[in-house]
This record gives C-alpha cells, structure tokens and sequence, in this order.
C-alpha cells in the first residue's frame, strides 16, 4: 500500500463569499446536503489515502474537529493544522511539513469537486510511486482566473503562468496536487509573490525544472468545480442535487467510499448511519447495506464519479 499522506487546504480568507463567508469558513458551507469538504475529503479517500491533515485558519479548526472528529469512524485518520494567515496554496507544504515526514502526498483544494467518468482512474494514475509532481491540465472558458499551461506544439510543458493577462492556453491546473517527498523542502525555498503569497505555480515549476512535472489531461466527462463565489457554490449545489436526484447514489460521501475500501465492516455503516435518522442521507447508507451482495449496483469501477 502507498504511504502517500493527504492534504486538504481548507483555510484562506473566502472574501468573494462575504459576507456568508465572515462567520463560517467556506469550507463548512452546504454544497447541497453536505459540508463542502466532504467532496474533497472524498476525493483523497477514493485515491486510497487514509492519513490525512486538513490545513484551517487558527478561528475555524474546532468548527472542523466537531465536524469531522479523528476519522476513525471512516477508517481514516485526521491531523488538523493550522495555517496563521492566507500566505499561499504553497505555504501549505511548509505547515505540513512535519506531518508528511517526507513521505509523498496528495493535496487538494478544499472547495474543489471532481466528479465524473473516468476520475477514478485518473487519480490511480497519478497515485504511482517514484519521484515528482503530477497535476492536471482542464479545458476551462475562463483561463486567466488560474495557473494555465504552456505546451508547445508536441504537448510537452513549456511553463506554468499564475493568472496570466494573455492565457497561452485554455488548460487550467485544477485544485489536485500529487507531490513526492520533496515538496516542503522546495516549497521552504519559494520567495513570496508580489500578492505575498507561496505560489503554487513556483513549486511546480521547480519540478518543471528537473523534468519531473507531469500534466495529465483531465477530459469533458468530468466535471471540475471551484466553489468560490456566490454563483459558482450556487450551480455547484444544483450540480450535485441534479446528479444525485436522478442516480439515486450520492456524490462525496465517506461512508460509502470507507465501507467500499473496506476501511469500515457493515457494522461500521449502520452505526454511522443511525446518526442521521431518517433522514435521507441515513436512509441511503442504509441503502448501501441493503444491497449489498444483491446486484443492485454495478461494482464501484463502474459508478463513475
Ligand atoms: P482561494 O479561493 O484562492 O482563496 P480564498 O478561499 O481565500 O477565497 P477568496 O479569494 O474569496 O478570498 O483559495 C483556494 C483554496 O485554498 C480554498 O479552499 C482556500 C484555500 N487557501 C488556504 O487554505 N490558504 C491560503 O493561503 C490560500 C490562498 C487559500
């Protein structure tokens, strides 16, 4: 098994969500029927990381605590850290550098959602051993809001821009970062921007530098949402209540991916599930023991998220 840590980035200052965002971190805001960092949470968990920090502003860890508690009824384990003031999505290698310990990790934004055919394998393809970084290049309308990357003709990586005026191309670096052990110690090596932030786009162009960055290609069939603004959070809700109505099957659940890792026995799920009631968030994880060994739903490769 892989000794790759996770990270989830759940600090920041939210303004564009002001004022919702004054008294409640972004990240504990409803995407529909569920707190927004259980779709990132998710997402590292489904890459079969079961150790994971989760990086909050000083004000709002006790809110995550209460939400999340130390993972182990998911079969995970939780380490919360703290980040003092918004310095950058890089200077979260420098906070975490003591709970990696040189191992490698993946980090994730934590109001990013991935969704979509084919994200499965894509995380177990970015989830090999060995050195270097591995991010992913998305198709987006609006480039200049991101890290955006510069091919040349042959698709090879020319650079990485941070918010350029003039994209050189329309391929966003999404929120997912797969790093090897590295990434503290060259993250500590970064000079702040002239935003006074760690920039991310410098880490990966220090691996850039040693050929060891790759871009993967994250295709149309999935769906990459940054929950950021009033309207974006607004359509990513829609997003997941649209999907979620017509499959019947949740998107970003723990319960289900740790029952479905095998990280929790049925035993486990029923526990958690009595936790909701009746509600339907209960009435689904009750679901999932239900069929289990039914037929009534494919094998997990198969769900596509
Ligand atoms: P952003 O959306 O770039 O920043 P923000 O969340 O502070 O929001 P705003 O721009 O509206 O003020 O951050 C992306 C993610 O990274 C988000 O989940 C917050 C997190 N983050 C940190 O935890 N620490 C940081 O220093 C920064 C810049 C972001």
């Amino acid at each position: 098994m892989s000794n790759r840590k996770g990270i989830i980035l759940a600090g920041g200052s939210g303004s564009r969500l002001f004022p919702v965002t004054m008294g409640l971190s972004k990240q504990l805001m409803p995407v529909y029927d569920k707190p927004m960092i259980y779709y990132p949470l998710s997402v590292l968990m489904m890459a079969g990381i079961r150790e994971l920090a989760i990086i909050t502003t000083p004000d709002d860890r006790a809110m995550f605590r209460r939400l999340l508690g130390t993972g182990r009824h998911w079969g995970i384990k939780l380490t919360y850290l703290t980040q003092p003031t918004p310095d950058g999505l890089a200077h979260a290698y420098v906070v975490a550098e003591d709970f990696l310990d040189g191992a490698p990790s993946a980090m994730v934004l934590g109001d990013n959602i991935f969704f979509g055919h084919g994200f499965r394998d894509a995380l177990q393809s970015a989830n090999r051993p060995g050195p270097g970084c591995t991010v992913f290049g998305y198709h987006v309308s609006d480039p200049e809001r991101y890290g955006v990357v510069d091919f040349d003709a042959s698709g090879r990586v020319l650079s990485i821009i941070e918010k350029p005026k003039n994209p050189p191309s329309s391929y966003a670096v999404t929120g997912l970062y797969f790093m090897d052990g590295s990434a503290p110690e060259r993250a500590g090596r970064i000079q702040p921007s002239a935003r006074g932030e760690l920039e991310i786009t410098e880490l990966l162009l220090s691996y850039l530098e040693e050929d060891l960055l790759q871009v993967e290609h994250m295709g149309r069939g999935i769906a990459w949402l940054d929950t950021g603004t009033h309207g974006s959070l607004l359509d990513a809700g829609n997003f997941v209540r649209t999907l979620q109505k017509r499959q019947g099957m949740q998107t970003g659940c723990p319960e289900e991916i740790a029952f479905e890792q095998g990280w929790i026995n049925a035993e486990g799920l029923r526990k958690q599930a009595e936790i909701y009631g009746k509600n339907d968030y209960g009435r689904y994880l009750l679901g999932l023991l239900d069929d289990q060994g039914t037929g009534r739903r494919q094998p997990v490769a198969n769900h596509g998220r």
